[in-house]
């Protein structure tokens, strides 16, 4: 029988009293699947890629760098044994449970700025509540496969033990491209599609402002010129 069992520890390392920070170190596993991660207030800072076999810094040059040892990847490596090993331990003793499944309870597709037409953007989908981990997360822009510019990151455990993951597409937009973003998990039949349409989430700017002033300085010229009106009027009077 084909377990996919995922066992995550997750381990509060750090926490300051002031500040709330998380500071997160993620070990988990699967027969086909395995994630070692630390992660900070839910960015990740290092992970291991076992199927490159080398470790990540995702973070950009501009955040100071936080060191991690040397043989961190080695780390990682036998974490992931460790892993595989108490999960066989438990499967024997707990005589095969039953696969407990979820499928995502969420998924959202939204641009990371406000869309402005022909100006570089992301397009992300965020998709959460499900068990276990991972997600297949594949985009499409009219209708047509896009795989360049697309990455997704780690599953990442929420407080009710499902994971949330993210996947990017970075897109320039323009009228009438529509996008979509489909999740593959083992507890879908069909994979769940979530579309984003250009056209209708065009950045429109507020003329608010505009018509505000154009009414107040309407008013403050009628006035002036009922004002002299009466001035005139009243002079003539006298
Ligand atoms: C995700 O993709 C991989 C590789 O194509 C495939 O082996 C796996 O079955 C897929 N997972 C799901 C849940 O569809």
């Amino acid at each position: 029988m084909k377990m996919k069992l995922l066992l995550f520890l997750c381990s509060v390392l750090w926490v300051h009293a002031e500040v709330l920070h998380e500071d997160l170190r993620i070990t988990g596993c699967s027969e086909s699947d395995g994630e070692f991660m630390y992660a900070l207030d839910a960015e990740e800072m290092w992970y291991a890629d076992f199927k490159k076999g080398e470790g990540v810094l995702p973070q950009p040059p501009f955040i100071d760098p936080i060191r991690f040892p040397d043989d961190i990847y080695q780390h990682a490596v036998n974490n992931l044994d460790i892993c595989r090993s108490n999960m066989n331990t438990r499967r024997i003793s707990l005589k095969n449970p039953p696969r407990k499944l979820e499928s995502p309870s969420s998924l959202m597709v939204y641009s990371r700025d406000d869309v402005e037409l022909e100006e570089k953007n992301i397009l992300i989908c965020h998709v959460s509540g499900f068990y276990p981990a991972p997600v297949n997360v594949s985009w499409t822009k009219n209708g047509q496969k896009v795989t360049e510019g697309t990455n997704i990151n780690n599953p990442y455990p929420n407080k009710d033990i499902t994971f949330t993951q993210i996947s990017r597409l970075d897109f320039i937009p323009q009228l009438g491209d529509v996008y979509s973003c489909s999740v593959e998990h083992q507890a879908l039949k069909e994979p769940m599609t979530s579309s984003f349409d250009v056209d209708l989430n065009v950045h429109q700017p507020s003329n608010g402002p505009t018509v505000f002033l154009a009414v107040g300085l309407t008013i403050g010229f009628l006035g002036v010129a009922v004002g002299t009106f009466f001035l005139v009027k009243g002079n003539q009077c006298i």
